[in-house]
């Protein structure tokens, strides 16, 4: 396994790459879910083909008071793993290779960005797809992994990726979660024992939601009323939010006709958790 420090470094092993080459964008501290992914890279890459893992904790996706001086950055760890999975290379570059003195350019998605997450993180998916755009440009993949976990960002990634014209095949995969239904996230090490059992109960009240969504309810009042108390009396904690949204451009649905996505985020103890489940209408069941 090649590591790539620049810049220059990874353009010029990509041209000498075989295809398909599948990238796996991440921020490190790598986990089971990052390491399912990687996995699914190496399958669609197939032996002939090129998996590069990236680890770059993009500092212009984090807001001001948030985590980027303590994210984790267990390297030497995230690349062993990224070796025992196989991939070909780790491109893990300084700042200031990827955002050079004098940089002053940025990629924005005006519409699927501006609510759930976006709206509580400003900034935060001009950060993504800057830092996602500049990727495709140096590593030119031919298809690259996001995780069903973020769901807005992947959305919003596919929305770039078509206006943008960018010649690589958007691959979602679906979130991979502990025992206890809690979603891998680097920040959960951010837990205390009793916040960590607490943050199961966010998942569970998701998932008592869509069961009653299963049931045949398609109003999304109930379906939200259902899952916003679910958080708050298991948490503790309000939820930042609960919303039900089209799964495909993200516009808040007041009825469960399409398929749609229920998406919440809530703070235990100091950690932003994010979660969502995917509901379908139940006419679209048998
Ligand atoms: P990061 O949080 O490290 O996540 C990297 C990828 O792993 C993302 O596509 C994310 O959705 C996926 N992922 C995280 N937890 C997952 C889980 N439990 N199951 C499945 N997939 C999971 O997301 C980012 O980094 C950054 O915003 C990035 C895209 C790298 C741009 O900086």
């Amino acid at each position: 396994m090649r590591t790539l420090g620049t810049v220059a470094e990874a353009a010029n092993f990509r041209l000498a790459s075989p295809s398909p080459v599948v990238l796996v964008p991440t921020m490190g501290a790598l986990h089971r879910g990052h390491a399912a992914l990687i996995e699914a890279a190496r399958s669609r890459a197939g032996q002939g083909g090129t998996v590069v893992v990236s680890i770059f904790v993009n500092p212009s996706q984090f807001g001001p008071s948030e985590d980027f001086s303590r994210y984790p950055r267990p390297l030497d760890d995230d690349l062993a793993l990224c070796r025992a999975l196989g991939a070909d290379a780790v491109f893990s570059p300084a700042a200031d290779e990827i955002y050079p003195p004098g940089d002053s350019t940025v990629v924005e998605e005006t519409r699927l960005s501006s609510g759930l997450c976006g709206a509580r993180r400003p900034g935060h998916f001009r950060g993504v797809c800057t830092v996602v755009a500049k990727l495709f440009q140096i590593l030119r993949p031919d298809a690259a992994i996001f995780g069903e976990k973020d769901y807005q960002q992947l959305a919003v990634i596919r929305r770039m990726v078509r206006d943008l014209f960018f010649a690589v095949e958007i691959i979602g995969y679906p979130t991979v979660r502990e025992a206890d239904g809690l979603a891998l996230s680097s920040r959960n090490r951010y837990l205390s024992p009793r916040e960590r059992e607490l943050a199961a109960r966010f998942p569970a009240a998701l998932l008592a939601a869509k069961a009653l969504a299963d049931a045949g309810e398609s109003s999304a009042d109930k379906i939200l009323a259902l899952a916003r108390d679910g958080i708050a009396r298991g948490t503790g904690r309000e939820p930042q939010y609960v919303e039900l949204v089209d799964a495909d451009d993200l516009s808040p649905r007041a009825a469960l006709d399409r398929p749609a996505v229920l998406a919440a985020a809530v703070l235990i103890g100091e950690t932003r958790l994010i979660d969502n489940v995917r509901l379908d209408p139940p006419h679209a069941k048998i």
